[in-house]
């Protein structure tokens, strides 16, 4: 019997990534999401190769349906916003938290052999020692930092307990080719070139010397594959990123120059729950997993651009 890979959350922007990347490879997948922030024209190309169910994590039932000769879960599926956490902590628990525990009763009920859980570089919060690496004490500043390392937990609870080999990454800052730009608590790379695309100005939260270790979602995807083979890496938290920095006053200045949108940045005040400055070490991948972040910022910002431009025309087409 063909075992099958699931994508809890795989209609997002990460999730549909894997998941074509995961058809590339000529596996069977079943996708669970609920849509909330996930659209299925994400998958549009491949939704005749592809299990499709719309469904909720926050319902046990749903998932042991879909964990059934299941062999790798890929679970992304949260509310994956650090704005919404602290405006709605109960819906993040829920989605977050409750969900990821459900995923992994179903996982371990249903015997799959590996559980690779997305976390986030959130949980390092605003600790000035950087590069961050997994064994630092985290110091979490919003509700969504606290979901994901309880998420790690959980995962490294269900490996020790019950033998479910999870591997948690931790991504930092990711990017590329189906993010939404349009959502209120969207992510700045994908806000800043539909700015530049719209030639209105990007808005920054904060003076912009804040920086970022931005992630392009081909090393991610990568990362993904690599976690979900590799051997000897069950019960790990990696740091997934390209280990460089850059801050958003650099960032809005090299998409300026890539676009030609030369429009200067609009300042807004600072969000809370924003950390000031992110770095990772990745040093643990490399050696767990053989991960190699092979897109660097440039490549991967004008590789996004040109998705975003291509989108746009082929919607200006349609009308
Ligand atoms: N994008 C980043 O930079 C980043 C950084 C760190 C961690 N992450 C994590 O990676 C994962 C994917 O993030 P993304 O950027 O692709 O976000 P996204 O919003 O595009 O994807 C999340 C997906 O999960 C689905 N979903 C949410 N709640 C669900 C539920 N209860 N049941 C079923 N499906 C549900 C959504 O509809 C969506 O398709 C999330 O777990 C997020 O926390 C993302």
């Amino acid at each position: 019997m063909t075992r099958i890979d699931l994508v809890t959350g795989g209609a997002g922007f990460i999730g549909s990534n894997l998941v074509h990347r995961l058809v590339q490879e000529g596996r069977s997948v079943r996708v669970l999401d609920n849509f909330s922030t996930g659209r299925q024209e994400n998958l549009a190309s491949i939704l005749s190769d592809i299990e499709l169910i719309e469904g909720d994590i926050r319902e046990p039932s749903t998932l042991q349906r879909c964990t059934q000769g299941v062999d790798t879960v890929f679970h992304l599926a949260a509310i994956p916003s650090v704005p919404r956490s602290i405006e709605d902590p109960r819906q993040s628990n829920d989605n977050n938290i409750s969900g990821t525990l459900n995923v992994l009763i179903a996982a371990r009920d249903n015997r799959i052999r590996r559980l690779i859980f997305a976390s986030s570089s959130s949980v390092y919060g605003d600790t000035p020692l950087l590069p961050k690496h997994e064994n630092m004490t985290p110091a979490l500043l919003s509700p969504y930092a606290l979901n994901k390392l309880a998420g790690e937990h959980y995962c490294r609870l269900f490996s020790a307990l019950y033998g479910l080999e999870s591997v948690s990454l931790r991504y930092f800052n990711v990017f590329g080719p189906r993010q939404n730009p349009e959502s209120e608590y969207a992510a700045v790379i994908p806000k800043f070139i539909s700015a530049a695309l719209q030639e209105v100005p990007p808005v920054i939260y904060g003076d912009g010397e804040q920086t970022r270790d931005f992630t392009f979602i081909e090393n991610v995807v990568n990362a993904n594959l690599l976690a979900a083979r590799a051997a000897r890496c069950s019960g790990e938290v990696l740091n997934i990123a390209t280990g460089e920095r850059i801050s958003l006053n650099q960032l809005a200045s090299h998409l300026a120059n890539i676009t030609g949108n030369r429009i200067s940045p609009q300042y807004a005040k600072a969000r809370i729950g924003d950390v000031r400055h992110s770095l990772a070490d990745i040093t643990l991948a490399r050696s767990f997993l053989g991960y190699d972040p092979s897109v660097d910022l440039k490549t991967g910002l004008q590789k996004t651009l040109e998705w975003f431009q291509d989108t746009g025309e082929k919607q200006a087409a349609q009308l």
